[in-house]
């Protein structure tokens, strides 16, 4: 999806064409000296390409690092490519990419083979019993399309939910509310107000408040500081089950006070 949404911003306002391929192949020795330090084996290759404007050298050699990015303010983040570099180093493959300015970009992820044989799926868990509750959560999100998501999850599951698109509107929000709030859900990486530094100024006047984090970036990644005790993490791209469920087990005091380091993206 990240590359995706990348392919998208390079080709702009003009048509072009997002191709997205995969297939078997096998990575022979002469490829891997080639590519180092790729290992031969079978992989699955997972292309995507765009059309778009591609990129020059100097940003080519940046594109991973967490927070680089070109877009413009609260456009990007910079934490697109680095997650997808996460994922993939954690799956043991690799990435490369290919682009020219004003051509395109391909960027290509090798992930090894598995030999185990699938397993038949099962039915999904809690899919007919979705987790109902009731109470009220200010949630915090930049991105449109997760936001309305999450807030319609929410909303048909019996919570009253108080929806901000930063981390101030959350605070004005929590400001002019009379009655109680029971459980912040945030993003962590917002322009503007970062979802940790919201949950600790709310923290001063809703000292009882639950907190949920929500993230793309991977947890092990972070360099941030740890979250606070009681907190809860959601890994982005969560399902409705999952969202309900962290927040319910939150309520209910379920929720694992982990005094790991975790965070933050
Ligand atoms: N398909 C692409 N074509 C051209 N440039 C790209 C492409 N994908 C990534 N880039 C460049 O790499 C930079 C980093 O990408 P990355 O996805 O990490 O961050 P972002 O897209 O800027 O922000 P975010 O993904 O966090 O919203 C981009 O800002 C852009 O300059
Ligand atoms: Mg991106």
């Amino acid at each position: 999806m990240n590359l995706a949404v990348n392919a998208r911003d390079a080709m702009g306002k003009k048509t072009g064409n997002l191709t997205i391929r995969t297939r078997n192949v096998t990575l022979d020795d002469e490829w891997s000296k080639a590519h180092p330090p790729t290992v031969p084996g079978h992989y699955v290759l997972l292309e995507v390409e765009d059309t778009g404007q591609g990129m020059d050298a100097q940003t080519k050699a940046r594109i991973f690092e967490p927070f680089f990015t070109t877009k413009e303010l609260g456009k990007g983040t910079g934490l697109g490519l680095s997650t997808v570099y996460g994922v993939v180093k954690q799956s043991g493959g690799y990435i490369w990419v290919e682009s020219e300015v004003g051509k395109g970009t391909k960027f290509q992820i090798f992930l090894p083979q598995s030999g185990e044989s699938v397993q038949a799926a099962g039915p999904e868990k809690d899919s007919e019993s979705p987790v109902r509750g009731f109470g009220t959560i200010l949630l915090a999100e930049d991105e449109e399309a997760v936001r309305d998501l999450a807030s319609e999850f929410l909303k048909a599951s019996g919570y009253t939910v108080l929806v901000a698109k930063d981390g101030l509107e959350a605070l004005e929000i929590a400001e002019q509310r009379r009655g109680s709030i029971h459980v912040l859900v945030t993003d962590v990486v917002m322009p503007r107000m970062r979802g940790t530094e919201l949950a600790r100024k709310l923290k001063r006047c809703h000292p009882e408040l639950k907190i949920v984090y929500m993230s793309g970036y991977l947890e092990h990644d972070s360099q941030d500081g740890s979250y606070e005790r009681g907190a809860a993490f959601l890994q982005k791209p969560f399902t409705r089950e999952s969202l309900l469920l962290k927040i319910r087990e939150l309520i209910d005091g379920k929720v694992h006070e982990s005094s790991e380091s975790v965070v933050v993206g």
